[in-house]
């Protein structure tokens, strides 16, 4: 059994986050969302990963995740020199996964659930293809199954106007090789792309092994500030662990799960878990409140902040208001003017979003 992570595509749907970066490395709780995929795979026993990769993007998801030691595994990166459709990428994979049975990870996915049980199950029933639906409320944006009362998926339909349930496709999957032909036999889609949810659509129709499987645990697509924002929160809850590797002042107060990175100093702050805080960052007469990630390298000083993700070497000086559900960009600074009268003066990249409340 293989791995297939698609970690390619425009690196352009985190707008205005990431205009040129790879959205799957945008740290949830200061770790890159595909790091999470790659553990889950790791952990249900799979090593032989293949990466999918974009022109764009690759050479960042290349360096930051490495060959895979750090995670048991043995990584093997894919070009797909264009975004043509989760299909295709399955199609370009053809020399690494050399027929082997695999499991589809979209790279900006992550459920809560172990795969082990899916994993199982799949292999043990001999399927085809076995897919994970997931209720939601707006399923216009996803790929949607029509389920009968037994579970069996009798259609499948990619992000339709009128959704025929609320079952969404769920960035996972599990395929035999059998899935291949299907892609052979498919049109790319109005478009312009080869979707994974028509191959499997041509699966069912040729009477082959296909079942599905409905989760209730969460289910984290990174696609917009919320859904970050949500997805940060989760991971906090679900997996901080305290550690402290910095340096805390006799000033400062640390209540609830805190971590702190190496060569990170606070001085005079309060601290309120879950909260992580990385490397080599500079804290300092601040309140940091629960479900807040703050990335390396990050300055704040004179801040009041909580339910935020503050990405790396970015800097936060003398602003005198809570800052809440916000996300602040790599790089960014933020602050007051020292002198009176004081006033707002900006300089904002495009289609950024700013609230003065
Ligand atoms: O998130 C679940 C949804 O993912 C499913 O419900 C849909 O059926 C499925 O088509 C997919 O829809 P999206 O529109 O959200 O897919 P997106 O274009 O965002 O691509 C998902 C991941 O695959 C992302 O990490 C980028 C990568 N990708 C995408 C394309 C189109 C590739 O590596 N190559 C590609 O050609």
């Amino acid at each position: 059994m293989k791995a297939l992570i698609l970690s390619g595509g425009k690196g352009t749907r985190l707008r205005p986050l990431t205009h040129t970066g790879a959205k799957q490395l945008v740290p949830v709780a200061n770790k890159p969302i595909l790091w999470y995929g790659i553990e889950s795979i790791v952990a249900a026993g799979i090593t032989d990963i293949g990466i999918i990769i974009s022109p764009e993007t690759g050479e960042e998801v290349k360096s930051k995740t490495g060959n895979g030691e750090r995670f048991g595994a043995n990584i093997t990166y894919i070009l797909q020199d264009k975004p043509a459709g989760l299909a295709h990428a399955v199609k370009i994979a053809r020399p690494f996964l050399d027929s082997a049975p695999f499991v589809m990870y979209l790279g900006d996915n992550l459920i809560q659930n172990e795969l082990g049980e899916f994993l199982n199950n799949f292999k043990t029933q001999n399927m085809d293809a076995l897919i994970l639906l997931r209720p939601v409320p707006n399923p216009t944006a996803f790929g949607v199954a029509e389920v009968d009362e037994q579970g069996r998926v009798l259609h499948l339909v990619e992000k339709p106007k009128v959704p025929p349930s609320n079952l969404a496709l769920v960035g996972i999957y599990f395929f035999a090789n059998s899935i291949q032909s299907a892609i052979d036999r498919i049109q790319p889609s109005a478009r312009g792309e080869l979707e994974i949810t028509d191959a499997i659509q041509n699966l069912i129709d040729h009477q082959k092994h296909v079942e599905a499987r409905q989760i209730m645990g969460w289910w984290l697509d990174t696609g917009k500030k919320d859904d970050l924002l949500e997805a940060n929160q989760i991971i906090l809850d679900a997996y901080l662990k305290s550690a402290n590797a910095g340096e805390v002042d006799a000033q400062s107060q640390l209540s609830g799960r805190v971590e702190i990175g190496s060569g990170s100093k606070l001085i005079n702050c309060t601290v309120r878990g879950p909260v992580t805080i990385g490397e080599d960052c500079h804290l300092e007469n601040c309140f940091i409140g629960p479900y807040s990630s703050i990335a390396d390298q990050v300055t704040l000083i004179d801040v009041d902040l909580e339910h935020s993700v503050v990405l790396q070497s970015a800097k936060v000086i003398g602003i005198h208001q809570r800052i809440v559900d916000s996300v602040i960009g790599q790089r960014a600074y933020v602050h007051t003017a020292p002198q009176r009268p004081k006033a707002l003066r900006f300089l904002i990249g495009d289609d950024s979003q700013i609230a003065v409340v």
